[in-house]
């Protein structure tokens, strides 16, 4: 596995244009990285000629400088898991190399990034968008793999590909999750040990709505996940919300006719997790 930290090297190691004769897979990742993110890598390498993974974690993606200040980084570990799963290049580069200068573009994502985390964390997916149109282009990737967990970012990223016109798949990967339900995160390293006893609920509350989702109306199901979650004094609900999968606009009753994703973010102390499950 190699490890290079500037566009150049990058360009110099991948295959491009009439001598390509490898698929180029690419799993962008701001490091602290666990078994989700394996399974992104063991994925792409089984699908693609050459594995590219990126760790960089992206300031202008992150509203809250204390949240960006906090974000774990293991470089080290983070470098031996991707070697144990099949990576091949590794693009660590620091932040003068991605933003020579800074990046003003603003994108317009429309009702996309009006809800949810787009709605509560203001800049957060322009910030997203940035980085992952930069990075794409310069690891110029035939597919790139993101996780379920982070539902809305797949749909802007699409969205931004879509918009920019760019070459590349968005292939989307299942939420990989621990024993106990919770969905992995690099964020679960940071939570206290109470904190970590009480976030499987979270998991464990969205799949009970699932079981429910038959028997009671919206507003029904709204008090069912606020109670359980807020019943936990280690836990906040700051967010659920019954979507449309596809346009990721809040349905108005749990009979309209599209497929339907339960998503939901609750604050641990001041670490924020987000997990979602399909309805229906
Ligand atoms: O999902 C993430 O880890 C980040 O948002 C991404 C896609 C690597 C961009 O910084």
């Amino acid at each position: 596995m190699k490890i290079v930290k500037t566009i150049k090297e990058l360009r110099h190691l991948l295959p491009e244009g009439e001598s390509k004769n490898k698929t180029v897979g690419f799993v962008p990742t701001m490091g602290a990285l666990h078994r989700g993110h394996s399974s992104l890598v063991q994925r792409c390498s089984r699908e693609c000629g050459v594995t590219v993974a990126s760790i960089f974690v992206n300031p202008t993606q992150f509203n809250d400088k204390t949240d960006l200040a906090r974000y774990p980084r293991s470089l080290e570990a983070d470098v031996q898991l991707l070697q144990a799963t099949g990576c091949d290049v590794v693009f660590a580069p620091d932040e003068k190399e991605i933003y020579p200068q800074p990046d003003t573009r603003l994108f317009d994502f429309g009702l996309l990034e009006k809800v949810m985390e787009g709605e509560r964390r203001k800049g957060h997916f322009n910030g997203v968008a940035q980085v992952v149109s930069r990075l794409l282009d310069a690891v110029k990737p035939d597919c790139a793999y993101f996780g379920e967990k982070d539902f809305q970012q797949i749909a802007v990223v699409s969205e931004m590909v879509r918009q920019l016109g760019l070459p590349v798949e968005i292939v989307r990967c299942p939420i990989v999750r621990e024993p106990d339900g919770l969905a992995m995160s690099s964020r679960n390293a940071l939570l206290s040990p109470d904190q970590r006893a009480a976030a499987p609920l979270i998991a464990k509350t969205l799949f009970a709505a699932v079981d429910k989702v038959c028997s009671v109306d919206l507003p029904a199901l709204k008090q069912f996940v606020a109670s359980a979650i807020n019943a936990n004094e280690h836990l906040r609900l700051d967010y659920f919300e019954v979507v449309c999968a596809r346009t990721l606009q809040p349905v108005a009753s749990l009979d309209d006719d599209c497929a339907k994703q339960a998503c939901i973010a609750v604050y641990a102390g001041e670490v924020r997790l987000i997990d979602n499950v399909r309805l229906a």
